[in-house]
């Protein structure tokens, strides 16, 4: 996956005066920064930061957000991106949403305000998102949307139950969250799932269901999205390879009931000859692996087809 032409434009006009060294430097900070729990407030703050967060980061979170976005069915006129940072989820939702016509960012950090309007300049749709400045943590008027996003922002947040309380009484159809996909960001993501569900949620992903979430132990539910790398990209953090995978957990809550499936495949799925090995999280609540064999044409061919985090049937 790549990042949308107009955006990788004004991204590389930015990033390109920048010193690697420093660019170097700053990313080590960043990293350190997230290592320690600590939040973006100061990241956005930071010039040389900031710069890299959207060399590194930022390509990063739109995959995982435009994956989670390639997963509903639901149609999106206006989309919320709430604590937006630079306005990733509206790109990713400007891109997948193909009736979108009004995009609302709500921010509490100037700089990433600033960031994100310099951002907009080549789209159209970005360039009129209406820019609110609040903090999630104090109640503010929720506008009215079709799809809001939490993109990696809830594990910044003293009280993220107290938020999604507030949010899922207000005007929004459909909430997603999206935490980096680690035992800490499921942890938060679990929880929250059961409070939506408590509240008359309805899940529509990646779970096919709303019994208690069967993962166990030191386990976790996470996906991946990939990411080709640019040359600054790899300058930055190392490696050879042409791309990067992001983990992430998420959930989808929707106000209406959702098309019934029979499982999500929860791991990377084994292809062997003659046969597939798909680890599903079923239905009935339960982690399964199904075995699909040449035998049964069709649905061999549909188990050849399916990635990790595909919905199954
Ligand atoms: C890791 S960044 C993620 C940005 C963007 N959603 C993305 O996916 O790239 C977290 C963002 O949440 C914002 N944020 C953190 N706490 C906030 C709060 N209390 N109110 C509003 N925004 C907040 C930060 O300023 C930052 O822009």
């Amino acid at each position: 996956m790549h990042l949308p032409e107009e955006l990788q434009i004004e991204l590389d006009q930015i990033l390109e005066g920048a010193s690697s060294t420093l660019l170097k430097k700053a990313r080590e900070s960043l990293s350190a920064t997230y290592h320690e729990g600590g939040s973006s407030r100061s990241i956005f703050q930071d010039p040389a930061q900031k710069l890299a967060y959207l060399a590194t980061r930022m390509p990063a979170t739109y995959g995982a957000v435009y994956k989670v976005l390639s997963q509903i069915a639901t149609p999106c006129s206006h989309f919320l991106d709430l604590g937006a940072g630079p306005g990733t989820a509206s790109w990713a939702a400007s891109e997948w949403f193909p009736g979108l016509t009004q995009i609302t960012c709500v921010e509490r950090s100037p700089e990433a305000i600033e960031l994100g309007k310099q951002l907009a300049q080549g789209r159209a749709l970005l360039k009129q998102a209406a820019w609110l400045r609040h903090s999630l943590s104090e109640p503010f008027p929720i506008p009215p949307s079709d799809v809001a996003v939490l993109s990696y922002v809830l594990g910044e947040l003293p009280d993220p139950e107290e938020l999604v309380k507030r949010l899922w009484q207000g005007p929004i159809g459909c909430l997603i969250l999206i935490e980096p996909g680690t035992p800490k960001g499921f942890q938060l993501i679990r929880t929250l799932r059961e409070q939506l569900i408590g509240a008359g949620a309805h899940i529509a992903a990646p779970c096919p269901h709303a019994f208690a979430c069967p993962i166990q132990g030191a386990d976790w539910c996470h996906f991946s999205a990939r990411i080709e790398r640019t040359r600054l990209h790899r300058l930055l953090k190392g490696g050879t390879l042409g791309h990067e995978d992001e983990k992430f957990s998420y959930i989808v809550a929707s106000r209406k009931p959702v098309p019934p499936f029979a499982g999500r495949v929860v791991r990377p799925p084994q292809k062997g000859s003659g046969h597939v090995r798909l680890p599903l999280c079923t239905n009935q609540g339960q982690l399964q692996e199904k075995v699909v064999t040449r035998s049964h044409k069709e649905l061999y061919r549909q188990a050849r087809d399916a990635e990790w985090g595909d919905h199954w049937m």
